[in-house]
């Protein structure tokens, strides 16, 4: 048997599309468009690459983006007070500050300094909270990108054993929480889980978000399981290549002989992430400007 390969990109590419029009709409009734801040400090190269492309998103979908590039050495101060004033600024409805800081700068302190309804990528501890008590909040992009895609392949995920392989605040810790929402049976295993590869076998579903190359293997996983691969992890490269490969936390090939349905690395999960942050953005800047949040969003 070979797995269904679900086209994470193929699927994103629909949801920004459905974003951008909504964006539009939103446009109509504001007078304005739906606008993100992203915020970066430093020239860490794969962040640079982040920001330009959530930008360009910004822009394809009809959104206003406005770009914060400052040096590695800001400090921590100077940090706050932008979030501070983007925090007041009307024409913003949405606060990213992209991640890792600099080591001088107190990550926690700044994303506490976000106001909870700008927080796109649901950092906060606010929107941590109201996620674990069923309130509406802002879920963190990736997660929330996942459970998109097995809510489109299962439907109903009512009584279903799911393993979260994965214990992070961004993707773990509030990924559990919505298969918990969606009625799913959840486990939340980790690196001191202790028969690791028995617990994985129970799961309906399984989601690797654990950043180690290739450890689940084919022998892990139940017959017809569906497979979510959050890792994206660049292997050495090999003889006469400049650069190696990019392979997820689940062997691919091989688990792709017992899993029923599994996203592949790259062009499953990674593509999902900002059409989901785009989503989150326009639902700000509808609750912001107190219009109601369009069915569908
Ligand atoms: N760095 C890598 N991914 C992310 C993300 O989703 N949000 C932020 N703020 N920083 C990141």
């Amino acid at each position: 048997m070979s797995a269904t390969r679900i086209d994470g990109k193929a699927f994103a590419a629909r949801l920004r599309e459905r974003v951008g029009a909504h964006a539009l709409n939103f446009a109509k009734v504001a007078d304005r468009k739906p606008g993100l801040a992203v915020v970066l400090v430093g020239e860490d190269p794969a962040s640079q690459v982040y920001v330009g492309a959530k930008g360009k998103a910004c822009l394809a979908a009809n959104m206003e983006s406005f770009e914060h590039r400052l040096p590695a050495d800001t400090s921590e101060a100077a940090l706050l007070d932008l979030v501070h004033r983007l925090n007041r600024d009307e024409t913003v409805d949405g606060i990213l500050v992209q991640l890792p800081l600099p080591d001088s700068i107190d990550e926690q302190a700044v994303i506490a300094a976000i106001d909870p309804d700008k927080d796109v990528d649901g950092f906060h501890v606010i929107n941590a909270g109201r996620l674990s008590v069923g309130q509406s909040g802002f879920v963190p992009c990736t997660p929330m990108g996942c459970m998109m895609l097995l809510t489109d392949r299962l439907g109903d995920l009512s009584g279903m054993e799911a393993v979260v392989v994965g214990r992070s605040n961004i993707v773990g810790k509030p990924m559990a929480q919505l298969l918990l929402d969606a009625n799913a049976t959840v486990t939340i295993a980790h690196s001191r889980t202790r028969d690791l590869a028995d617990v994985v076998r129970r799961a309906d579903i399984v989601v690797a978000a654990v950043g180690r190359p290739e450890m689940i293997r084919k022998d892990w996983l139940k017959d017809g399981a569906t497979v979510i691969d959050v890792g994206i992890n660049r292997l050495p490269p090999e003889p006469g290549r400049e650069k190696g490969r990019l392979v997820g936390d689940v062997a691919f090939d091989e688990a792709s002989e017992v899993a029923g349905a599994i996203t592949p690395v790259p062009g499953g999960v990674g593509p999902m992430t900002i059409g989901v942050l785009l989503r989150n953005t326009v639902v700000a800047a509808y609750r912001h400007a107190g219009l109601e949040v369009p069915e569908g969003l």
